[in-house]
C-alpha cells in the first residue's frame, strides 16, 4: 500500500513534515509513506489551466493517482488552512475525474500553540468534502506544543508516537476496506 505524505509547510524544520516521517516509520510491513514536496506547483491560474497543466501539476496529480491514499499533515495559519496546501487541493480538484474524488485521506497536524491546529483540520475537512474525498472517519491527532515534542525535525514524545501509530493503522485499515469495497 502506497500512501502519500502531504504536508502543508515548505519549512525545512516544518513539524507537520516531521509528523509526515514519523508516520513512516510507524507504517505497518507493506505499507509505505512517499513524502511529496509542494514547493514547485505554481499558483492556481485558470488561463494556465487552459493552456495545459504545467509538469509540476501534471506530476502531483499523477502521484494522487498513483497513492492508495493521502496523509495530510496540516499547519495552522491564521486559523485556517495554509496557503501551499489550499493551492495544492485547488489544482487536485480539477479533471475528470479530478485527482482527489474518490481517494481516501487522513489529517493530522501540529502547532506550536494549544490548539494544535485544530482549527485547520476542520477546515481542511470541509475542503475535502467539497471535493469528494474521503476523510477516513477516526479521530483526529492534535499535536500541541509541538516545539516540546519535536526536536531536531524528530517526534520525541512517546504519547503522541503511540496516539499516531494507532491513528494510523485506523487509517489503513480504512484504506483497505475503501479499496476492498471498490474492488468487489
Ligand atoms: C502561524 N502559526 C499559528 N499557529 C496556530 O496554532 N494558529 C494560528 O492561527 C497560527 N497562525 C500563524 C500564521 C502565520 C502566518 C504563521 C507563519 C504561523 C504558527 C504555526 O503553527 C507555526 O509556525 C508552525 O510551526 C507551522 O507549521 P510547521 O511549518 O512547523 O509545519
Amino acid at each position: 500500500m502506497r500512501i502519500l505524505g502531504v504536508s502543508g509547510s515548505l519549512r525545512a524544520a516544518s513539524f507537520n513534515s516531521a509528523l509526515l516521517r514519523a508516520a513512516a516509520d510507524l507504517a505497518p510491513d507493506g505499507v509505505t509513506v512517499e513524502p511529496y514536496g509542494l514547493h514547485d506547483l505554481p499558483l492556481f491560474n485558470a488561463d494556465v489551466e487552459a493552456d495545459g497543466d504545467p509538469p509540476a501539476v501534471t506530476a502531483w496529480k499523477d502521484a494522487i493517482r498513483a497513492a492508495d491514499g493521502i496523509l495530510f499533515a496540516c499547519p495552522e495559519y491564521n486559523a485556517g488552512i495554509t496557503g501551499v496546501l489550499k493551492n495544492a487541493i485547488d489544482w487536485a480538484s480539477r479533471g475528470d475525474p479530478a485527482p482527489l474524488t474518490g481517494q481516501v485521506a487522513c489529517i493530522v497536524g501540529a502547532s506550536p500553540g494549544m490548539t494544535g491546529s485544530a482549527r485547520a483540520q476542520d477546515q481542511l475537512r470541509l475542503i475535502l468534502r467539497r471535493t469528494l474525498t474521503h476523510v477516513a472517519p477516526i479521530g483526529e491527532i492534535l499535536v500541541f506544543q509541538a516545539h516540546t515534542k519535536i526536536e531536531d525535525g524528530q517526534l520525541k514524545d512517546e504519547r503522541t508516537t503511540a496516539l499516531l501509530g494507532s491513528h494510523f493503522q485506523r487509517f489503513v485499515d480504512e484504506v483497505r476496506e475503501r479499496r476492498g469495497r471498490a474492488r468487489a
